[in-house]
């Protein structure tokens, strides 16, 4: 009856005695109950199994997913079995548990007859596709996008419906998520893992239809709109404001990768993308009195010795949404990821201005530059460093011309930008068009009207941008990307991961974590690359893997990190709340619950 329903005929199961707990048992084809094997040692199947093995092949990160242990080998045997994959040989994993409860098991045959039915629906549905598919338009996919209205996506002109796959995904539930409504493609692209035959023959399973070919894309924006030339983005940016463009990864994406890819890496536009040619790009050098201005085309920046360094870029404001919580601010409201890393490489900053003359002053200087993106005034975006920073080799100051072994990307530069490791990102100007060495910082507005710090006593009546310094290096900060706030955790054990890292070069020493709300700590285990001392420009990774305590409901998790200067996080948002929401890297608070 069960292998009817689930429409394959060597699954079917039964109850058996086994080892400490009750197992259940696939049979095969010809094999009757008295035939019954033990249950193999070695496959039983613990809290941490997954569909990852089916999925992936066994090299896809396993998850702890929301299904039961029990439920998920299930599935995990059900759909690979549905596979048209030849080369799948029935494992015979047995279905351990311990509670003596034989109810349970019955459970598990009713859980596995409405599994049956949903598979044998969809087999049902497929077919009827096949014959003439029912058709849909982009706005009917977009609107199925959550438990609720369904979840559905594309893959090429078909449309999928994988509301009863997403609990299942080897990724996690909320990865998947991050596609509802829309192409999986841009996913895909970045995970590869998903390419291979047998996952597109689960995903076919889910096959409702296709896309309406009457159904033309989304209407392009005016041409009267500046923003109309900017590029395509990946669909799993958080956009937190669409002109000018700003968007951050979402956290569970955030530190799946040490390097950032760079379609996720965080987008802080001011102005619209300008569409720069660059045959004829020519960045200007202004000399000193006496000295050689530089107009360098891309291959003449080229020239210099190319130098590579891996640096996080951090926007002042990242994290502003949990100072609103406090007080209203103004700015975006950037959650924990206006932060990515990225392996650059370009010319040295130091190189370019000795070639045209410039050393260093006895008086205090600042480079200054100036963007390529203007607005409608022609007022460009600008910045400086002071000049024993640019000038210093150790600093590692970068002409960049790629990211991540790439040229630019339009939205972060292209096809020149500076890096300045260790400096908030504000003065990593994009675009780069001008670069000058003055008496003074730049006169920028975002030099000197805005990424600057406060007193929280200062309001927007009482306040004077020309009292505090600019932000140049950042405070030591971290945040937690797993699990997210508000999310139902599995008893037993969990896992927190998240990032750390620190303005200046200063190198992360350690990160300490709290399940309980701050009274008790444990130190968080570092992952990525060994930092440099002084030129600690990457964050380190972490995580913590930690048994839950017995009968917890809701767990409050904490982080903050130490740098080598001991510098560590202040404990609230409140007494460092600034009217313009910059610089907030108090403890980050996630609460999760515990399914009991
Ligand atoms: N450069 C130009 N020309 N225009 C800008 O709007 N934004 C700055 C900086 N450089 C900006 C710019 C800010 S505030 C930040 S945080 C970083 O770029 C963000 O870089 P990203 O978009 O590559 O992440």
């Amino acid at each position: 009856m069960i292998s009817y329903l689930l429409g394959v005929e060597f699954i079917a199961f039964d109850r058996c005695e086994g080892g400490k707990g009750k197992s259940f048992v696939p049979l095969i084809p010809g094999e009757t109950k008295s035939q019954l094997r033990e249950p193999v040692a070695n496959q039983v199947v613990t809290p941490r199994s997954s569909l990852a093995l089916s999925y992936g092949r066994g090299k896809y990160a396993t998850k702890n997913l929301s299904l039961s242990p029990r439920l998920r080998s299930t599935l995990r045997f059900c759909i690979r079995a549905c596979s048209t994959d030849d080369s799948f040989q029935p494992q015979y994993p047995s279905f351990t548990y311990n509670d003596s409860s034989a109810s349970r098991g019955w459970g598990v045959m009713g859980t596995l007859l409405g599994l049956g039915a949903v598979l044998a629906y969809h087999e049902c549905r497929c077919r009827a596709d096949q014959e003439s598919p029912r058709m849909y338009t982009r706005e009917e996919v977009s609107s199925h996008c959550s438990p609720k209205t369904g979840i559905w996506v594309t893959f090429g002109h078909e449309v999928f419906d994988v509301t009863e796959f997403v609990d299942l995904h080897p990724g996690g539930p909320a990865k998947l998520m991050l596609a509802a409504g829309g192409p999986l493609e841009p996913f895909w692209a970045l995970y590869a893992v998903h390419n291979q035959p047998h996952v597109r023959e689960i995903l076919a399973q889910y096959k409702i239809g296709e896309l309406n070919p009457n159904d033309k894309a989304p209407p392009t924006l005016e041409t009267s709109d500046p923003y109309a030339g900017d590029p395509p983005r990946h669909p799993a940016l958080k956009v937190n404001s669409q002109r000018p463009f700003n968007a951050e990864p979402p956290t569970e994406l955030l530190t799946e990768n040490y390097i950032t890819p760079n379609p996720l890496f965080f987008t802080r536009n001011h102005l619209p993308v300008p569409n720069l040619d660059p045959d004829t790009y020519r960045l200007h050098v202004v000399g000193p009195p006496g000295g050689q201005p530089l107009s360098l085309s891309l291959d003449d920046l080229r020239q210099f010795p190319k130098h590579e360094v891996t640096v996080t870029v951090q926007c002042a404001g990242n994290r502003r949404s949990e100072m609103t919580k406090v007080k209203e601010v103004k700015g975006l409201e950037w959650r924990a990821g206006a932060i990515s890393t990225a392996r650059w490489a370009g010319a040295r900053l130091c190189d370019v201005l000795a070639q045209a003359g410039h050393h260093l002053s006895e008086t205090e200087a600042h480079v200054c530059f100036e963007g390529l993106d203007s607005d409608l005034t022609g007022t460009a975006y600008g910045a400086s460093i002071p000049l024993a920073r640019a000038l210093d080799p150790e600093a590692e100051v970068l002409l960049a011309y790629e990211m991540n072994g790439q040229p630019l990307p339009r939205d972060h530069g292209f096809p020149v930008r500076v890096v300045v490791p260790g400096v908030v990102g504000a003065r990593h100007v994009k675009w780069l068009g001008k670069v000058s060495v003055e008496p003074e910082e730049s006169y920028s507005h975002w030099q000197r009207r805005d990424y600057k710090g406060f007193s929280p006593s200062v309001d927007w009546d009482t306040v004077d941008f020309d009292l505090a310094p600019s932000i140049q290096e950042l405070p030591i900060q971290s945040a937690i990307t797993e699990p997210r706030d508000g999310e139902t955790i599995e008893s037993g054990e969990v896992t927190v991961k998240g990032y750390a890292w620190s303005g200046g070069g200063r190198a992360v020493v350690r990160v300490d974590v709290s399940l309980d709300g701050g009274l008790t700590w444990q130190v968080a285990e570092l992952d990525g690359e060994e930092q440099r001392p002084r030129k600690a420009w990457a964050w380190r990774l972490w995580r913590l893997q930690a048994p839950v305590p017995a009968g917890q409901k809701e767990l409050n998790i904490i982080c903050k990190a130490v740098d080598d200067s001991y510098n560590v996080q202040p404990d609230t948002v409140a007494p460092i709340w600034n009217l313009r929401g910059v610089l907030n890297n108090a403890w980050h608070r996630v609460h999760v619950y515990v399914t009991p």
